[in-house]
């Protein structure tokens, strides 16, 4: 998304760019109840400067891809701070996007299909509890875990407990995954699939794919000094 266009509501921003928060904040604009209203609207109603906050808006998306651009295969290399932007940045990025589009997808083949192939009902409740298990996780990441990862030493404690708990619920997602594969039989699309129908299963591999990398990079890189496991 262009993160200066005037469409974008203030939730949208700051779901783009967490940082977005702190310049909100600066200005006084609230981006929690009132993240629902066009960034624009709320300039002209608060008579605040929309080229400074523009101006800022871009500078922290632009210092933000910029610190780990060119780094993507040295993540062992990367420090803390850069690695959960990038994180941020490209796999909560990528779920913010595929997961609505996926449950969409998916309960208009549940409607035309359901009664043909009911593991399709199945496939519709794991995924439904899968999108809202990892809304919430990502938020959690962003505002917990990744703020103080490699900042960590007062608070060692909290961030051990945290990584515990981070892990458990990527578990919980390898799990589920597990179990839509299976009950798709690894995606194998039936003979009467739509093109939506095969749609909905090639997302939901390539989110599988995207997921497996994402975890690996919290588990095995991020947070690796901080588990118990
Ligand atoms: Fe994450
Ligand atoms: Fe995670």
């Amino acid at each position: 998304m262009n993160i200066t266009d005037k469409n974008n509501t203030i939730g949208a921003v700051v779901a783009e760019l967490p940082k977005a928060t702190e310049i909100f904040k600066e200005y006084g604009i609230d981006y929690c109840c009132g993240g629902h209203r066009l960034l624009a609207n709320v300039i002209k109603e608060q008579n605040l400067s929309g080229d400074e906050i523009y101006a800022k808006l871009q500078q922290a998306e632009e210092e933000r891809r910029n610190s780990y651009s060119g780094q993507e295969n040295n993540f062992k290399e990367m420090s803390p701070e850069v690695l959960s932007a990038y994180i941020e940045d490209t796999h909560h990025g990528y779920l913010r996007k595929a997961l609505p589009e996926i449950a969409d997808l998916l309960n208009i083949v549940l409607r035309a299909h359901g009664k043909n192939h009911k593991e399709l009902f199945d496939v519709y409740r794991l995924f439904g509890k899968l999108k809202a298990d990892l809304e919430q996780h990502l938020v959690k990441e962003e505002t917990l875990v990744f703020p103080i990862v490699g900042v960590a030493e007062e608070d060692l404690k909290e961030i051990k407990e945290l990584t515990h708990e981070i892990i458990t619920e990527h578990e919980a997602a390898g799990e589920i995954l597990g179990e839509l594969r299976s009950i798709t039989k690894d995606y194998q699309l039936p003979a009467d699939a739509c093109g939506t129908f095969a749609k909905a299963y090639e997302k939901l591999e390539e989110m599988e794919q995207d997921l497996h990398q994402h975890i690996h990079l919290e588990n095995n890189i991020l947070l690796v000094q901080y588990s118990d496991r």
